[in-house]
């Protein structure tokens, strides 16, 4: 087919990301003053952040189809310009076909014309409709995706019924949410609403912003009988990433519910505690530590939020890539794999020594002495100032205070 030149109105350029050209709005043209946010002015959504995001998603998607082995049917429902759903086609071997889709007239004219120009017309189909729409006509058995890549503005939680419905048994499910403002407790009742999961505005709110977004997923899915199993998730700039697979049965489904709970978490001395049912009929929230009343958050995701030897395929398909984001990538997936196995929640070393009223000491001193004191400890992806350990709060206090009497007599 001839390519047709796209019937846009608007000042356009061409980037390149991965393996792929594509024509997208120019951004600067589009704001007046710097704080300005180009993609959401520009009349098609395109935003350059979100490159990252897209790597670990052809990273996901390729190690996922290594492990099925078979040939994928891909869906992107809410595409902008097109460049996810395009760079899936390009990049990931084994993909059979990816249909894209934008409710937005000017992005599907846009997405098409991409699609032309990185010569995908026989393995990119392009729509132009509401995306549940899209995704409840693919729910019937025969004409399921194996993956569907959900990337709104905002929450995933309006497209979760249909996209569950949409996905084989077995399938990958991706879900950004950028809503962090609900997710870590800005605006707690907005999250209640939509996720059903009480935030708290503590130093690990990331955290439980991607626990809630799988709690969430959890109990959707299983109100069609269905379980989930966390393979990888990220927390990067302003949005948080989970990758699932979803498997049909109502003994998973209860499985999956199994790992419902809540994080309790003490604002005075910083202990946190899990408590796994989320049907319990009350909450113990005194702290065991220092006594005082304990907030909670939940009911959330308990169980795993990465998969080790997901994380170590998706590096090994990070070798063979073309991606710019080399080395975040590599950051990202090494501290995932360290922290696949460690304890829920992390302490940021700086916050405790703000309220102790001690100059921070560096996260390597304390990194080393809670190992040598025979703690496990990890780093972890969501706080380059945070720590992943089992030891209790008042030992890390303890720890605290005694490496800075040693750092003083030092000097
Ligand atoms: C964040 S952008 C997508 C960015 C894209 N996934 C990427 O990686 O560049 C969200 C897109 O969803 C589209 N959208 C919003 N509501 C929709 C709906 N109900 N059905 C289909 N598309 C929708 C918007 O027009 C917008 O282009
Ligand atoms: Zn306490």
């Amino acid at each position: 087919m001839k390519n047709q030149k796209p019937q846009i109105d608007f000042p356009t350029e061409t980037v390149e990301e991965g393996k792929v050209r594509i024509i997208v709005p120019k951004l600067s043209a589009f704001v007046e003053k710097p704080s300005e946010y180009a993609p959401s002015k520009a009349p098609v959504f395109y935003n350059p952040v979100m490159e990252l995001n897209r790597d670990l998603a052809v990273l996901a998607i390729q190690a996922y189809q290594k492990m099925v082995k078979r040939e994928l049917f891909i869906c992107e429902p809410l595409a902008g310009c097109g460049v996810r759903g395009i760079r899936f086609a390009k990049e990931v071997k084994g993909v059979r076909k990816v249909v894209i889709n934008d409710i937005n007239e000017k992005a599907y004219q846009l997405a098409k014309y991409n699609i032309q120009m990185n010569r995908l017309e026989k393995r990119v189909t392009v729509k132009n409709e509401d995306a549940n729409l899209l995704l409840a006509r693919h729910s019937a058995p025969r004409k399921r995706f194996d993956v569907i890549d959900i990337d709104p503005f905002g929450s995933p939680v309006p497209f979760l019924d249909s996209a569950i419905r949409a996905i084989k048994n077995g399938g990958l499910l991706a879900l950004t949410a950028t809503d962090m403002a609900p997710l870590c407790g800005v605006h707690p009742k907005a999250c209640i609403r939509k996720y059903g999961g009480k935030p708290l505005r503590t130093e690990y709110c990331h955290e439980l912003a991607v626990r809630l977004l799988i709690g969430c997923l959890a109990t959707t899915a299983a109100k069609y009988e269905m379980g989930i199993k966390v393979l990888f998730s990220h927390s990067t700039n302003h949005y948080i990433r989970v990758y699932a697979t979803v498997k049909h049965g109502a003994i998973k489904a209860d499985e999956s519910l199994k790992q419902m709970g809540y994080i309790l978490h003490c604002f005075n001395c910083f202990h946190r505690e899990t408590i796994k049912n989320p049907f319990v009929g009350y909450l113990r929230l005194k702290c065991p530590e220092c006594g005082s009343r304990m907030d909670f958050a939940g009911p959330l995701w308990l169980k795993d939020i990465f998969n080790k030897d997901f994380c170590e395929k998706m590096l090994t398909e990070s070798e063979h890539k073309k991606i710019r984001n080399k080395f975040r990538v590599y950051k990202t997936l090494t501290l995932a794999k360290e922290e696949a196995d460690a304890p829920i929640t992390y302490y940021v070393i700086e916050r405790i020594c703000d309220k102790l009223g001690l100059p921070t000491i560096s996260i390597k001193k304390v990194y080393e002495a809670l190992k040598n004191d025979g703690f496990e400890v990890s780093l972890t992806h969501f706080n380059s100032k945070g720590l992943r350990t089992n030891a209790p709060t008042s030992a890390v206090v303890k720890l605290l205070q005694k490496l800075y009497v040693e750092i003083r007599s030092f000097k």
